[in-house]
């Protein structure tokens, strides 16, 4: 696989990034993931401007253009021959020479920019998508900016494999008895034909499938509700689905032991990866 660091494209074996490197060291560093289809980037500006936005909110600077971005991107797809899959792309804040808490000053250094691609042969064609993943409930322990995307994973990753010890897919978390969202996805409820979502804030990542999926919902005469709600709400609702640009849309059948509706995937959920797919391809 080629991988590009730091301007260069290299075979993954040869890609070097410093120990110092705050990425390492302190999760001092954002990332994005944009999902690839038919060999085509999906919704690569949504992605782009997200990622300015997390580097900004870090005061990090944007080694990268939009279309520096875009080119890199491309030609990643390019060299790996990747028709369906993704690309990883993450900015650290750099190698300052000494671990320090403080912020190495931005003119002596330089943020580390590291992006590879994943093939993922069913990311249209998930069996995941036509059976429908079950989640389990946990407290959203993570810090309150969830809206910059950062490499800080560990949390979310203690509840995927929650999730699994428990026989189950996936884990949302809860704040004050209200869904914020998944571990790597935003997570959604139909009641009574409505869709209902949290709405942004810091609380939650802005996702671009979201936004995407919530386009396309309207645009289809379907009822959109940006709210809170609790997981009682959930566990009480026609229906559940989450999105990301791993997952596109796939619903959701069981929280906590508790079945949605007949406990397969509902017809909204179904009806938007539908039409998710059909707008993105
Ligand atoms: N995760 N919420 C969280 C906490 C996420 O990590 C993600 C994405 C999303 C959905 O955002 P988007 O639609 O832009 O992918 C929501 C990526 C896919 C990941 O960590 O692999």
């Amino acid at each position: 696989r080629t991988v590009y660091v730091n301007g260069e494209y290299l075979p993954e074996t040869q890609a070097k990034v410093s120990i110092f490197d705050r990425g390492f060291l302190m999760a001092d560093a954002v990332y994005e993931v944009t999902s690839v289809l038919d060999g085509r980037l999906i919704d690569f500006d949504g992605h782009a401007a997200r990622l300015a936005r997390s580097l900004s909110e870090l005061e990090m600077q944007n080694p990268l253009s939009r279309d520096e971005l875009l080119e890199i991107h491309r030609e990643l797809v390019r060299r790996n021959g990747i028709e369906e899959g993704m690309i990883y792309l993450q900015i650290t804040r750099g190698a300052p020479a000494d671990r320090d808490f403080v912020f190495p000053d931005p003119d002596e250094v330089k943020p580390t920019v590291v992006m590879f691609t994943q093939n993922k042969p069913e990311l249209a064609d998930n069996p995941a998508a036509k059976r429908g993943i079950k989640v389990i409930s946990i407290p959203d322990l993570r810090w309150s900016r969830r809206d910059i995307k950062t490499v800080q994973l560990l949390y979310p990753s203690m509840g995927k494999m929650a999730a699994k010890k428990a026989g189950c897919d996936d884990a949302w978390m809860v704040e004050d008895g209200f869904v914020t969202e998944g571990t790597s996805n935003n997570a959604y409820i139909v009641k009574d034909g409505r869709i209902i979502t949290r709405d942004l804030s810091h609380d939650i990542l802005h996702g671009i499938t979201r936004a995407a999926v919530l386009r396309f919902a309207r645009e289809a005469q379907m009822e959109v509700e940006e709210r809170p709600f609790t997981i009682d709400e959930a566990k009480a609702a026609d229906e559940a689905f989450i999105t990301s640009a791993s997952t596109f849309v796939f619903p959701v059948v069981e929280i906590d032991g508790v079945r949605l509706g007949d406990g397969t995937p509902g017809p909204v959920a179904t009806r938007l990866r539908e039409i998710y797919l059909e707008e993105s391809r």
